[in-house]
């Protein structure tokens, strides 16, 4: 068994605080990521648990045994750094055999481990090599294969991947992708800047900030239900938008929140914001619009294929459908509870205005808890889902979008 709790860990350096009460529970066999800006304490949260860093306050237990004054060799993990400093000296076999001929393994053994990690990792050809003759990606993977061979209970990845190029990043991240497939029991822990690595490696995302953690979830628990402004901006790329001040008093939210692939764009008039297009890409695959409603940055719009915007075009759009986010001053998400997704569908058309007498105060929708929030009042303009589309190239793209968009009732009216 290699389950991992962490129980209110706390690490200083002197006086300064960098891990404040981490509290997690990672099942054996679980790929856990930790991601977050950079200095938020990533690394030395993973540090922690190899033993390379003592722990200040807290307990770590690996495997239900207490390991906070267990010496790193003894807590059957391995650590694969983002420098993965191999032996130059040494051809890749001997790289990888090296642990097991310390520890005196029967040459044998270490023939057929090595072997069997350097078949996992495409690295046959490679074995009489020297690191010098590979690119950055296979030596990368010699030093993955180094790890695997010691059999570790706990394998723990920090940034791995951060010196490669974008190509060999994602052949590297599917190697670890596979990696994870063919080493089932074992339980990961990747730590990663990279949301993009995160959400695509992870069965379970930490997302640290400052020392903190601040929501953990699948990736898709975190996408559909940041709980917070931090988490819904970083998870997602390009980054969820946020209207704020006038462009959020229609929703009664402080901030709301769509990504750019939830935006859509409809006839003049019939959006919830309008604005001019300052810039726009075109990916061929897909584009983004960026556009100008007088909030700090720009607002990006996603359409799937080529767009007919262009710069200086004025344009009106509006969420698709429910697919949008509030959050309340605190940068909470004004929410039913927990089964409530953190998004709620502006009032229809048929229904009854927004009365401030009974609607819940976004700051109620936190401390309330369940039922206490907070239906957003009806958006100025009308919903854009039923709206008809401007052109229609972006008809087509809309309805095919729009199919898919998930249907969410309505939280229910508060009741004062
Ligand atoms: N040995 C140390 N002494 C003092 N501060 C440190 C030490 N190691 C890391 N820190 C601080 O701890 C914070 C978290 O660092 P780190 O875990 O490396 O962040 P991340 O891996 O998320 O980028 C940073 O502010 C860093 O400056
Ligand atoms: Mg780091």
């Amino acid at each position: 068994m290699s389950d991992l709790q962490i129980t209110n860990l706390y690490k200083r350096y002197g006086n300064v605080e960098v891990l404040k009460d981490i509290n997690l529970d990672i099942k054996s066999g679980e790929f856990i990521v930790f991601v977050g800006p950079s200095g938020c304490g990533k690394s030395t949260l993973l540090r922690t648990i190899s033993g390379l860093e003592t722990i200040s306050a807290g307990q770590l237990e690996i495997g239900g045994r207490v390991v906070n004054d267990v010496a790193p060799s003894k807590r059957g993990i391995a650590m694969v750094f983002q420098s993965y400093a191999l032996y130059p000296h040494m051809t890749v076999f001997d790289n990888m055999a090296y642990s097991l001929k310390l520890t005196r393994t029967p040459k044998d053994e270490i023939r057929k481990k090595v072997e069997a990690a350097a078949e996992m990792l495409q690295l046959g050809p490679y074995l009489e090599r020297l690191p010098k003759a590979l690119s950055g990606g296979q030596r990368q993977r010699v030093a993955i294969g180094r790890a695997i061979v010691r059999n570790p209970q706990v394998f723990l990845f920090d940034e791995p991947l951060s010196n490669l190029d974008a190509a060999l990043r994602v052949a590297t991240r599917m190697e670890i992708a596979k990696l994870k497939e063919s080493l089932p029991g074992t339980t990961m822990v990747y730590v990663t800047h990279d949301q993009v690595e995160a959400m695509t490696l992870a069965d379970r995302i930490v997302v640290l900030k400052d020392g903190v953690v601040m929501q953990v979830g699948t990736p898709m628990e975190l996408y559909d239900h940041p709980q917070s402004l931090f988490v819904a901006g970083f998870i997602g790329s390009p980054k969820m938008n946020f209207l704020t001040g006038k462009n959020a008093e229609s929703y009664k939210a402080t901030t709301v929140g769509v990504r750019p692939e939830h935006m859509e764009i409809v006839p003049a008039g019939k959006g919830v914001w309008s604005g001019k297009v300052i810039y726009s890409e075109d990916l061929g695959s897909d584009s983004f619009i960026y556009v100008d409603i007088g909030e700090e940055d720009a607002i990006i719009i996603r359409q799937e294929g080529k767009t007919p915007y262009k710069s200086g075009a004025q344009i009106s759009f509006a969420p698709k459908g429910d697919l949008y986010h509030l959050f309340d001053k605190a940068g909470k998400p004004m929410t039913t509870g927990a089964s409530a997704p953190a998004r709620a569908t502006p009032a229809a058309k048929s229904a009854k205005p927004a009365n401030p007498t009974t609607q819940g105060t976004p700051d109620e929708g936190v401390v309330g808890g369940a039922g206490a929030v907070a239906m957003p009042a009806k958006p100025a303009r009308k919903p854009a889902a039923k709206a008809k589309t401007a052109t229609p190239k972006a008809g087509a793209v809309k309805t095919a979008a729009a199919k898919k968009a998930p249907v969410r009732k309505a939280p229910a009216k508060p009741k004062v």
